[in-house]
């Protein structure tokens, strides 16, 4: 054994150590939220934690036999300001797990100091690809999807339509390049081209000049990725510039997620894949969407459910090492061996921990979601180089 092994066995043996000695003094689960509560992604930060909070209630406040405890940092969706937040969950406040965030780009710092510190992280919105690729492990885990997942539902929506030439437009890091990579892939095998990708830098809502550009290139129709505040203003000028009408316009479903209030009859008729929506016919939906209403009221949308699976996931690994989070393989192995009993229709985890779900083809109705249709049947995001 060299040096830096004995280090990493004695932190790791310490940190045994300190878990069991919490657990006989019946302390409290420290679950560290960091999530956006401002900017434009601010109204999704709310919705996961609505969400979480909603299943922890139902467990009578407790998680894997404990209570919990919460500390929350708004990580503002900046990346740049992203180790330094996630630093003050890890290392000042301890918490035992993490759960967070939206933006990919700062979920890909957390994904790190998880790794860096072998603290739990749950990822209850961001698709960043890495994360259950290359970034994997026993103490990552995702409730959501990956970026690749909505967009290669709707490619492959869009090539039965019998659209063949798209300009895709988006914001450009890591959600909206993954996103319209997975789109062009089933795009492109189902016979379509991608004349032209578009892109402004997060958070610009600045849309005027490539609308003008997607005017003049005149495509069957545009494939998009923007979601929060962002969505909502692109949805109002791409129907206020008068493309509706003569160009379709589609989009993975967090075009229209928790933004139809927002953005009125500029959305209507819009057709978009998510692996949610609002019409679904599962028990367990009913049952989220009534309690949900009742403690919020509010009418959940897909961020509301990745929160609540999110809790789901905890608590069915930590029911499991019976509160003890030092206890990650069995943790990892609980999870991996569940069929988890979501909103979205029951799913599981693939070996790196994503996602294995049915996207659905959804087009806006009134202030819905409609589904519609299955867009894909069970995808699972390709395998990107996890080791376990
Ligand atoms: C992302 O950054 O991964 C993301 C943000 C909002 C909605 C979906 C994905």
């Amino acid at each position: 054994m060299n040096a830096r092994t004995s280090l990493t066995a004695l932190a790791a043996a310490a940190a045994l150590l300190a878990s069991a000695s919490a657990m006989a003094q019946g302390a409290k689960l420290k679950v560290g939220l960091m999530l956006p509560y401002t900017g434009t992604y601010a109204a999704l930060g709310v919705a996961i934690e609505n969400g979480f909070r909603l299943y922890l209630a139902e467990q009578g406040g407790k998680i894997g036999g404990r209570e919990v405890e919460f500390s929350k940092v708004d990580d503002e969706s900046d990346p740049a300001k992203a180790t330094e937040n996630v630093n003050k969950l890890i290392k000042r406040d301890g918490v035992d797990v993490l759960i967070g965030t939206v933006h990919s780009g700062v979920a890909m710092a957390m994904a790190k100091a998880a790794k860096d510190n072998n603290v739990l992280l749950i990822v209850p919105n961001a698709g960043a690809d890495a994360v259950t690729g290359p970034m994997c492990g026993n103490n990552i885990y995702r409730s959501s999807f990956s970026n690749w997942q909505p967009g290669y539902a709707t490619g492959e929506v869009m090539a039965k339509k019998g659209i063949k030439k798209a300009v895709t437009i988006t914001w450009k890091y890591a959600a909206g390049d993954e996103s319209v990579k997975g789109f062009k892939e089933a795009f492109e095998k189902g016979g379509g081209s991608v004349v032209k990708e578009l892109t402004l830098p997060f958070p610009n809502v600045e849309f005027q000049a490539l609308l003008t550009e997607i005017a003049a290139i005149k495509p069957d129709a545009v494939y998009t990725f923007f979601a929060g505040g962002g969505a909502v203003k692109f949805v109002k000028d791409y129907d206020a510039a008068g493309l509706k009408k003569s160009i379709p316009l589609y989009g993975s479903g967090f075009l229209t997620d928790g933004t139809l209030e927002a953005q009125g009859a500029s959305a209507d008729g819009l057709f978009t894949a998510l692996h949610y929506g609002d019409s679904l016919d599962n028990a367990k939906d009913k049952s989220f969407r009534l309690a949900y209403a009742k403690t919020y009221k509010l009418q959940p949308d897909v961020y509301a459910v990745q929160g609540y699976d999110a809790a789901q996931i905890l608590g069915i690994g930590l029911n499991a090492v019976k509160g003890d989070v030092s206890k990650k393989a069995e943790f990892a192995a609980a999870v991996e061996k569940a069929k988890i009993d979501s909103p979205r229709g029951a799913f599981t985890l693939s070996k790196a921990h994503n996602p294995v779900q049915d996207m659905y083809l959804r087009q806006v109705v009134g202030k819905e979601n409609k589904v519609v249709g299955i867009a894909s049947k069970s995808l699972a995001d390709p395998a990107r180089g996890c080791k376990g």
